[in-house]
């Protein structure tokens, strides 16, 4: 069994269905956190009859998320991505009836749907009486799930609730908290180093980040723009909402989803994303991670350009405004904590540090960008965090990860402010 320190800055996606043994599962959260994991709850009708959900979300400190009709948790964040935004899904108590739906893909409510749905690995851990348990339809069930790669903690034996005894107690939170990290070492999650996440320690500050490339007109059909996909200032935007921020994302043209608890502020070009940064002010963390295009036309056309005998246009470039050197110069609305990045394709911490001093920000990720990393456009990152003279260079991460890190690093920058920076 893999150690629980692996549990470290891990987040569980945990769906609660109706059982007797939906009481053990607060505990299951509350293990879960001691070992630095971070809990999403989703609760089923039938479990709010055995735990209320209002204790779920004491333990959790985190919104619960019951039903799959409600227009807020679907406008928050819809079923697909609640396990997107997981590592591992587990089920417990798994009762023969969602196990059953699960096997033959019913989904009804919020809890089915996000398992069906779900792109992570799944662990159950069922709980039922033990004739229910042994009955070869809740057998031929388990087996079609442990084929498909779900994997079971077993119930152990002693008296039930129902005044019988057999096999059928859900198994105790210390061994389903032994089987998550044992899966989540198997299936490749990468270790966090005891990272602790920044979950809730940003509540009550206010948070701007950028992200996304800008789009920069010639003519109505034409413009000037870059490979940016957003996915890492949209990962920053979900961390740092997660840890309990309130944030505001202003993003260039993306394919990607609204990042959950953002509030989401789209733009086109480098001049209104500044324009609609400015309107935020004042923040507490300004992180831009936009890839904004550095010249625009300086004029651009009202009518497409046509080709002709004068052959190609020539394009009379203007430099746009820098959006973190003005956000980052000295003055009153001026946020606490500024953090750029340095997209580089060679002598990437030179460019870096010298980019931090020029544009006055407090911190600077640097990432280097050449095609063969994969980065722009990618899923994973290597970056390096420039704090003054320190640099942490951290290994090739998701990007999700990258953001998880930087924003645990937010949350230790102002817990260690001794004066209040709000
Ligand atoms: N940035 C910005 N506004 C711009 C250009 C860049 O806010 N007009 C920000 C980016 O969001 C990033 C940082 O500045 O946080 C560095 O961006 P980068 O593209 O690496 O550098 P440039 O300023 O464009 O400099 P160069 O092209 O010389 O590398």
């Amino acid at each position: 069994m893999a150690s629980v320190q692996f549990l470290s800055g891990k987040r569980i996606l945990l769906v609660i269905a109706g059982g007797i043994a939906a009481y053990k599962s607060l505990d299951l959260i509350r293990r879960a956190r001691e070992h630095g994991a971070s809990v999403r709850a989703v609760l089923t009708a039938a479990a709010t009859q055995f735990i209320t959900p209002l204790s779920v979300a004491a333990l959790t400190e985190d919104k619960v998320y019951q039903d799959l009709f409600s227009l807020t948790d679907e406008s928050e964040m819809g079923h697909i991505r609640l396990s997107r935004m997981a590592d591992v899904v587990v089920l417990a108590p798994a009762t023969a009836n969602i196990l059953a739906k699960l096997a033959h893909g019913l989904c009804d409510d919020l809890a089915t749907t996000a398992l069906l749905a779900a792109d992570k690995p799944i662990l159950a851990a069922p709980a039922m009486n033990h004739r229910m348990w042994h009955h070869p339809a809740t057998q031929a069930n388990l087996h079609l799930l442990t084929d498909r790669g779900v994997r079971i903690v077993p119930p152990t034996e002693g008296s039930m609730a129902c005044g019988e005894h057999g096999i059928g107690r859900m198994a105790e939170p210390a061994d389903i908290i032994g089987a998550v990290a044992t899966l989540l070492a198997d299936t490749g999650c990468p270790e966090t180093d005891g990272i602790p996440p920044a979950d809730g320690r940003l509540r009550g500050r206010r948070a701007l980040v950028t992200s996304g490339p800008t789009r920069e007109p010639i003519d109505p059909v034409r413009y000037i723009s870059n490979h940016s996909s957003g996915r890492q200032g949209h990962a920053i935007a979900a961390a740092l909402a997660a840890a309990g921020a309130e944030v505001v994302l202003v993003s260039g043209p993306t394919l990607l989803p609204d990042p959950p608890d953002c509030r989401v502020v789209r733009v086109e070009t480098a001049r209104d994303m500044l324009a609609a940064c400015q309107t935020t002010l004042p923040r507490d963390i300004v992180v831009c991670a936009a890839a904004v295009a550095d010249w625009r036309v300086e004029s651009d056309a009202t009518q497409k350009i046509k080709k002709g005998a004068g052959g190609p246009p020539v394009l009379h470039l203007v430099e746009n405004p820098d959006i973190l050197a003005t956000l980052a110069a000295p003055g009153p609305d001026r946020p606490t904590l500024v953090v750029g990045f340095a997209a580089e394709t060679e002598t990437v911490l030179e460019h870096a540090r010298a980019k931090r001093v020029r544009k006055r920000c407090d911190w600077i990720v640097a990432n280097d960008v050449s095609p063969a990393t994969g980065t722009f456009g990618g899923t994973m990152n290597t970056v390096h965090l420039l704090r003054g003279d320190t640099v942490d260079s951290w290994p090739p991460l998701d990007k999700d990860e990258v953001a998880r890190r930087l924003v645990a690093a937010v949350a230790d920058r102002f817990a260690a402010a001794t004066v209040d920076p709000g």
